[in-house]
């Protein structure tokens, strides 16, 4: 598209050598893996935001490239780049490994009665290392974490492509998700969850109750909802890596909440599981923040449904192998929302056009409620008509009808629309802000309730 400004290359220049500087540094001392992954999702950031910059032409002349539909004769700029966070991030979470168990292959090898100056050197390479205390399910976790985000960045690519359609991209995450199932299936098997105590008097269950094969159609459900709720929050610049940031820096201070309070003495037990998740979260956070700033009103570039599949995985991932897939659902209410509000159109209740982002008024330079028209010769079912009048009168959509009575319209049942239809036209970037806004607000509402208000369901949270 055009090359790094000469503030831009300072910028990024400066960033990679204290990043680097920063990496030089951990290693020495033995790892630490946290300030390690920070410098690493530096560099992914700066590496990421130059890359997209720089790959843009190619990606047009290759026909990935999309039509601003909510711009004054908005011409076509690169789609599909989240391609490139999809790629860095892949690229970072290998770098980051020997970062992440420096320590035990030191202590293990240590363990075996080598010499740790020799094997830094490269010593314990002609002779091989003794693992045995080497902690592999770690390692299989992050291996199929990597595999799991690889296939998605696969099948995204595959819907960016060929432009799918909505009911058969809609299962392409479960199929992503395989490797993570299975590693589950094979290493954790837990699927027992704990039981609200008003419940249990009801059920005549204990504190656990064991779902057996549901467990996996729960996660498997997670993983397909986590990707497409994203990708179905979109159409206007930076909502769908707005949201994406927004929920990685929630689920980021959740797992600061198990990991910093000194009061943890010993160390909380799921530390570990909370370890991985920042350790995937904070490149996450690199690569999309760079993509924001080239998606964010007045965009320069789409993200693609790759990105959006991408980002999705990414917080199933976390949520399942972290063993938090029940938070992470409070982390993703308006997409829950948006979702539920969406049925009648996703299950073709109510008819469904390609596109259902808000309606650009070229006149005032604002967005509008999109609409779905129904045609004389396919009108509502009455029932549906009637429905969606119900909730005209209170508000949740605004429909048009005929003398006569009958719909002809509503406002396409996305939140973006019902926002407008509360708020009143609003500029692309105000309207992005305050659904962003409104994801943090409730988002934070959502993990208070999940520390606070679940001693009022469970016996303890599991925090103490
Ligand atoms: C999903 C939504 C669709 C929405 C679309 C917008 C459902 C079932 N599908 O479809 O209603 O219209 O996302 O992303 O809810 N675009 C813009 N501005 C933006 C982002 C996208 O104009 O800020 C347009 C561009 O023309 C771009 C296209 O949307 O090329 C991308 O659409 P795509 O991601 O392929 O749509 P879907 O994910 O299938
Ligand atoms: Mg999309």
């Amino acid at each position: 598209m055009r090359p790094l400004t000469p503030t831009e290359t300072s910028t990024l220049g400066i960033l990679t050598a204290a990043c680097l500087a920063v990496l030089v540094n951990t290693w020495r001392s033995d790892g630490e893996p946290l300030f390690a992954s920070l410098a690493i999702s530096g560099i992914a950031f700066a590496f990421t935001y130059a890359t997209i910059l720089w790959s843009g032409e190619v990606f047009m002349r290759k026909g990935f490239k999309g039509r601003d539909l909510s711009k004054k004769n908005g011409g076509e700029i690169p789609e599909t780049m989240g391609l490139v966070c999809a790629l860095v991030y892949l690229l970072v979470l290998v770098s980051f490994l020997p970062f992440a168990f420096k320590s035990h292959i030191v202590a293990s090898t240590l363990d075996a009665g080598y010499d740790k100056d020799r094997i830094l050197e490269g010593g314990g390479m002609e002779t091989g290392r003794f693992l045995h205390r080497f902690p592999l399910e770690k390692l299989a976790s992050y291996g199929f974490a990597y595999a799991t985000l690889a296939s998605t960045t696969i099948l995204g690519i595959l819907d960016d492509a060929f432009d799918m359609r909505w009911r058969h991209k809609f299962f392409i995450p479960a199929f992503a998700a395989l490797p993570m199932l299975a590693l589950y299936f094979v290493d954790f098997g837990v699927t027992h969850v704990s039981v609200p105590v008003p419940l249990r008097q009801y059920l005549g269950v204990g504190e656990l109750i064991d779902l057996g094969g549901f467990y996996y159609v729960y996660m498997g459900a997670i993983s397909i909802f986590c990707p497409n709720c994203i990708n179905i929050m979109a159409g206007i610049n930076g909502i769908e890596v707005g949201q994406s940031i927004v929920i990685a820096c929630l689920i980021l201070l959740n797992d600061a909440l198990y990991l910093f309070p000194a009061a943890h003495r010993p160390p909380h037990p799921a530390e570990e599981s909370h370890l991985f998740s920042v350790y995937l979260l904070l490149p996450f956070l690199g690569v999309s923040v760079a993509l924001a700033l080239h998606n964010w009103f007045p965009a320069k570039v789409f993200v693609g449904d790759t990105y959006c599949y991408f980002a999705g995985m990414v917080f199933a991932v976390v949520g399942i192998l972290g063993h938090f897939s029940k938070t992470l659902l409070l982390l993703f209410i308006p997409q829950i929302f948006n979702f539920l509000y969406s049925a009648p159109q996703l299950f073709k209740l109510v008819p469904c056009p390609r596109h259902r982002l808000p309606r650009f008024n070229a006149r005032t330079g604002l967005l509008e409620p999109s609409v779905a028209t129904f045609e004389e010769a396919q009108p509502l079912r009455p029932l549906v008509g009637e429905g969606l009048k119900l909730l005209d009168t209170v508000h949740i959509v605004r429909v048009k009808t005929d003398e006569r009575g009958r719909v002809t319209e509503t406002s396409n049942l996305t939140i973006l629309n019902l926002w407008l239809v509360w708020r009143g036209p609003l500029r692309e970037d105000r309207l992005a802000v305050e659904i962003l806004l409104l994801q943090t607000g409730v988002g934070l509402l959502g993990l208070w309730a999940r520390h606070s208000l679940a001693l009022l369901l469970f016996t303890a949270d599991n925090r103490f």
